[in-house]
């Protein structure tokens, strides 16, 4: 997929690299790195910490052979594929938050922002945005997100290498969308299951139109999340889910 690769001292965001580099070239897939974001981004608009020699941040530049509305559990295959080669890398577990998160020991440890751009009929390409913190030591990150955020190192005895990782991952995501363009999300569905420790659990969903209380109690073929509320089953497509206190 990512026929082309892309490796950056620094630059503002790999996402808008990518964007801009689509403006101009014909579509060959393309896998974009920078060592420092100096205007990483989120989801939600939400500011990334991309400190230069601490993480993997890159933007991997895909056109599957899917229809656009067949996009959207991409993120949760990607985070899969990420958690499972950090997996193969290293002796950590990660689990996985609905839609995005990468978590490790209920700390996030990784994040993806999907950007789609298409037309109704077609896909022209899909802008993983991939950040993964590698090297951090808990003081690194900013006093508002210490509690909350976490590195690979913080939880590994020994030295991560990120090229390393950076080459494992490429190689999973590969497969995994791959897979994904064939077979959809079905094959997927259990193993996600698996590294969500949310499900089964009580939860507060926050969408843009409401806040929605209930039970997690699984996710469907399209990638949804499935809410058991008073109201019966709500499939919840896109929004911010907690853990409720109880
Ligand atoms: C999130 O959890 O909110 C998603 C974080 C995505 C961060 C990555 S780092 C590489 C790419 N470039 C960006 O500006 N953002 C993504």
């Amino acid at each position: 997929y990512a026929r082309q690769l892309m490796i950056l001292e620094s630059c503002s965001s790999t996402q808008k690299v990518a964007k801009e580099w689509l403006v101009t070239n014909s579509f060959d897939g393309m896998l974009i790195v920078s060592e420092e974001q100096t205007e990483g981004k989120g989801r939600l608009n939400r500011s990334w910490n991309s400190t230069k020699g601490k993480g993997l941040w890159m933007s991997w530049v895909i056109k599957p052979a899917i229809l656009p509305h067949e996009a959207p559990p991409i993120t949760l295959v990607a985070a899969l594929a990420i958690a499972h080669a950090i997996e193969q890398i290293t002796t950590l577990q990660v689990d996985i938050k609905w839609p995005n998160d990468l978590l490790i020991d209920g700390k996030k440890v990784g994040g993806i922002l999907t950007e789609l751009q298409s037309t109704p009929e077609q896909i022209e390409a899909i802008i993983l945005g991939i950040g993964l913190n590698v090297n951090h030591q808990q003081e690194d990150f900013e006093e508002s997100i210490q509690k909350i955020a976490t590195s690979l190192a913080i939880h590994h005895e020994t030295p991560i290498y990120r090229s390393q990782l950076l080459a494992e991952i490429a190689l999973q995501l590969e497969v995994a969308i791959r897979q994904f363009e064939k077979e959809g999300f079905a094959p997927f569905r259990e193993r996600w299951i698996r590294h969500s420790p949310m499900i089964g659990q009580h939860v507060t969903a926050q969408t843009v139109r409401e806040t929605i209380q209930g039970v997690a109690v699984g996710i469907n073929e399209y990638g949804a999340l499935l809410v058991e509320t008073s109201q019966g089953v709500i499939p919840l497509f896109s929004g911010d889910v907690t853990l409720s206190k109880r």
